[in-house]
């Protein structure tokens, strides 16, 4: 310990005092942040961007007082609010309370989990939280030798990794595609294009009323596929859609995946914690049949960005991603052999602790929490006259839009109408939604909507009703200037 601490002395050319009021600082600004008004933080934020637009890089270093003052203080207080309770507009909320002390340890220790030798006993505890996350999803103990997963930087690399690990699987002559429903994130597109397979290869398939991949499109777009000489590389469902937080029919994806000898991805990066819970886990049927599955821990398992992971129903699989190098590789569960990142620090820690600390049990209680404030979120937009539910939620997110009952108004007004409630809501409001587009039920065209994440269990009905007020009032205010 000592060695690190000298290393930064060194480095810095700082001394372990004159550290010690950045904590201070830091403390003293986060109470000022948290005290602070959207209007001022985005006052900041615009000032900051001018001021960083004009800045080079110091020739001599800045002191730590002068680095707090001209550039910390700034960027803290643009921060955005993403903690508020009122604020539904990300998937990512709040870290756990003590994750902070978690992150700072990992950076103290600067352990590299790559291979074995740089990093203690860490490499083992991302095995262990992988074997015993295998378990759960899939109902039975890992028997590899190898561990079954990976951990990555985010959703979007873990569907990366799994979608490489289904293509280096598979035939490697074919025009190879990758089928799922319309609402893929966007990182599956991402991953094709990456991967060689051609932004193309990607065939979106119909949603059913309730968002949730429409089986009979998906046999008819197999059918066409194979007419087309076309090789179904993988099959995707999603376990909570961005958009409006759909559950694909897992069961029935996995099952005709598995008649195809196709690979069946999950993407289930918004799942989490929520695989804890008895009410989600029948909701999450045909999770077990992935042959891959993508989740991550700084969405419903509440760590902080950015951290997620891959389990692999068959450990084997990852064979056809292994790449080694002498200098680095000695161990044959070495994290970094089957990866897309290389050095990766010691976060995994956080969620060993999450799921210590926490539990099995304090997973599925936020679980339920947050799904039950969804769903009397969603019965007040269905009580009042002036909201539309796109769904009945299936996961704690609402999706929804502003359509007053007392004009008629064409598709495009009230696409208008739903954006100025939105940006007005940002500039004035307490609550924050997240605006995004999409086709509403069986329309092609795409229509302007909210999106309400409750991924903040501190969010309750209270906070939610201001969020909705407000856009009633915002959206009828605007109708009577036009
Ligand atoms: C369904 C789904 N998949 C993948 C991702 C990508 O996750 P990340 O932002 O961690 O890369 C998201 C992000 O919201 C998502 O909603």
């Amino acid at each position: 310990m000592p060695d690190t601490l000298t290393r930064l002395e060194l480095d810095a050319g700082t001394s372990l005092d004159q550290i010690a009021p950045l904590r201070s600082a830091i403390d003293q600004l986060l109470s000022r942040w948290a005290e602070s008004t959207g209007q001022q933080r985005s006052d900041v934020k615009r000032q900051l961007q001018a001021k960083l637009d004009d800045s080079t890089i110091p020739v001599a270093g800045d002191t730590l007082e002068d680095y707090i003052r001209d550039w910390l203080e700034p960027f803290i207080l643009s921060a955005s609010a993403n903690a508020d309770p009122c604020n539904l507009s990300n998937m990512t909320s709040v870290p756990l309370v003590w994750c902070s002390e978690f992150s700072r340890l990992c950076t103290l220790l600067n352990q590299n989990v790559v291979s074995a030798k740089s990093a203690g006993a860490f490499g083992d505890c991302e095995a262990f939280v992988l074997k015993r996350l295998y378990e759960i999803v899939f109902r039975h103990p890992c028997e590899s030798d190898l561990v079954p997963g990976m951990l990555t930087s985010g959703g979007s690399t873990a569907n990366l990794s799994s979608l490489w690990i289904a293509r280096n699987n598979g035939p490697s002559k074919l025009k190879s595609v990758i089928l799922g429903s319309k609402l893929m994130h966007y990182s599956i597109v991402k991953s094709a294009d990456i991967l060689g397979l051609g932004k193309d290869a990607i065939r979106f398939v119909p949603t059913d009323k309730d968002y949730r991949c429409d089986i009979s499109a998906l046999k008819n777009q197999v059918w066409q596929s194979e007419r087309s000489g076309e090789n179904i590389l993988a099959i995707v469902g999603v376990a909570g859609t961005t958009e409006v937080g759909s559950i694909d029919p897992l069961s029935e994806m996995g099952q005709l995946a598995a008649e195809l000898g196709s690979w069946f991805h999950v993407d289930a990066t918004w799942v989490g914690g929520a695989l804890f819970s008895e009410t989600y886990r029948d909701r999450l049927a045909g999770l077990e049949l992935a042959d891959s599955l993508a989740m991550d821990c700084h969405k419903q398992m509440f760590l902080p960005v950015a951290q997620a992971l891959v389990l692999l129903k068959d450990a084997q699989s990852q064979q056809a991603i292994r790449h080694t190098a002498e200098y680095l590789f000695h161990d044959h569960n070495d994290r970094g052999l089957h990866a897309v990142d290389g050095s990766r620090d010691a976060s995994v820690l956080l969620l060993h602790a999450a799921l210590h600390l926490l539990g099995r049990d304090g997973y599925a209680r936020i679980a339920n929490k947050t799904l039950a404030t969804a769903e009397r979120f969603a019965q007040q937009v269905k009580d009042s006259d002036c909201f539309q539910l796109l769904t009945e939620p299936q996961s704690n997110l609402v999706a929804y839009r502003f359509r007053p009952p007392t004009r008629q108004l064409s598709s495009s007004e009230l696409d208008q109408l739903n954006e100025q409630v939105y940006h007005r809501q940002v500039r004035e409001g307490r609550g924050r939604v997240s605006l995004s587009r999409m086709p509403i039920g069986p329309e092609t065209s795409k229509s302007s909507i909210f999106r309400a994440v409750f991924s903040n269990p501190q969010t309750a009905n209270e906070h939610a009703s201001i969020v909705l007020k407000e856009q009633q009032q915002y959206g009828y205010e605007a109708m009577d200037h036009d």
